[in-house]
């Protein structure tokens, strides 16, 4: 059921106390503490199973807000900010001295979002400070996009989880970095196209080894089946030769793909939008059926293809 005026009052209270808060927003679930308290910003760490050194990201209720968090945020920010806000866009820019080096992992920028969920932003705006939240996940595994999710992954860990329904878009934020030129270090909700087009200049992109979003390792978003990223046209003889291997073996593949018998296909949708919201989900039931390999088909890398084709390879990524 979603959370209700009393749940939120409560989420405050507890927030105000130090304490962690599963939050809904409209990209993915977050794991929410008062991003001005270091003891509540390490209880994240704790829960997540986080290494020190990864930055959090600080959530707003608004552009307003901004005072003290940020400094020097440079004009194609403030646009970006002001055409895209509240929405799935996080801002790297400068930090200003309301920002922690906890929350940044020791680093001098500070990522920033206002997210478009009513529940997050009428927790925000109760709150009135920062929130800091990662993905409301185990360190590495696929992020939440339900209450369910996160109740399964930290439910012991947070001191309340508020409901919100499934989230909207189902991936992560598309984060910017304007320390320097505008460079891409995550694709994410929005499009690249769109915020090239609204700053009128093309994004830079950090190489796959930059440390600058430490998060983004190759390794991330995974589930425990293993997933096996191959073209269209592979798809049926690869899956043959697993059956034959003994796993059991299941498909995210266009729904115009022929599968082998036993093969278990999972849902997506040929629109991207639909793709994008149920991605994680479908990474989820690949596990509760027990899966021991996906093989999956990513989109082409355009508009929000570029994400879902980002996470696939991270979640196939074999280092893990
Ligand atoms: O959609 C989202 O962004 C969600 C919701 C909850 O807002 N949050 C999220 O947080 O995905 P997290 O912590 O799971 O991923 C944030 C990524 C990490 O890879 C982190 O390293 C990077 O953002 N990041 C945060 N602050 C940064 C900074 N100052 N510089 C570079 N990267 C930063
Ligand atoms: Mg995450």
């Amino acid at each position: 059921m979603t959370a209700g005026p009393q749940d939120i009052e409560r989420a405050v209270e507890i927030l105000r106390g130090g304490g962690l808060v599963g939050l809904p927003t409209e990209t993915v679930y977050g794991l929410a503490a008062d991003a001005s308290s270091d003891a509540a910003v390490a209880r994240i760490y704790e829960a997540k199973g986080r290494p020190p050194g990864h930055p959090v990201i600080v959530h707003l209720a608004g552009l307003e807000h901004l005072d003290g968090w940020v400094r020097a945020v440079p004009e194609p920010a403030l646009r970006l900010a002001g055409a895209l806000w509240p929405g799935p866009l996080t801002l790297v820019v400068p930090k200003g001295p309301r920002t922690s080096r906890l929350v940044t992992g020791g680093r001098h920028d500070v990522g920033v979002r206002v997210p478009d969920h009513p529940v997050a932003l009428a927790v925000l705006r109760r709150f009135g400070g920062g929130l800091a939240a990662p993905s409301a996940n185990r360190f590495g595994r696929v992020s939440p996009t339900t209450a369910a999710d996160v109740l399964h992954d930290l439910g012991d860990r947070v001191d309340l989880v508020l409901d919100g329904g499934p989230c909207e878009v189902g991936l992560e934020s598309t984060i910017v970095s304007f320390v320097g030129e505008p460079t891409l270090l995550r694709p994410g909700g929005v499009p690249v196209e769109l915020i090239e087009a609204i700053i009128e200049q093309p994004l830079a992109t950090a190489a796959a080894d930059d440390r600058s979003a430490p998060g983004t390792l190759p390794s991330h978003y995974a589930p425990e089946a293993g997933v096996v990223l191959v073209d269209a046209d592979e798809v049926w003889s690869r899956c043959v030769a697993l059956l034959h291997g003994g796993s059991r073996v299941g498909a995210l593949v266009p729904r115009g793909v022929r599968l082998p018998d036993g093969v278990r296909r999972l849902d997506a949708p040929d629109d991207e939008a639909e793709a994008a919201r149920s991605l994680y989900a479908q990474l989820r039931s690949a596990d509760r059926l027990g899966l021991d390999v996906l093989v999956a088909v990513a989109p082409d890398p355009i508009g929000l293809g570029r994400a879902i084709t980002d996470r696939l390879r991270r979640a196939a990524h074999p280092d893990r």
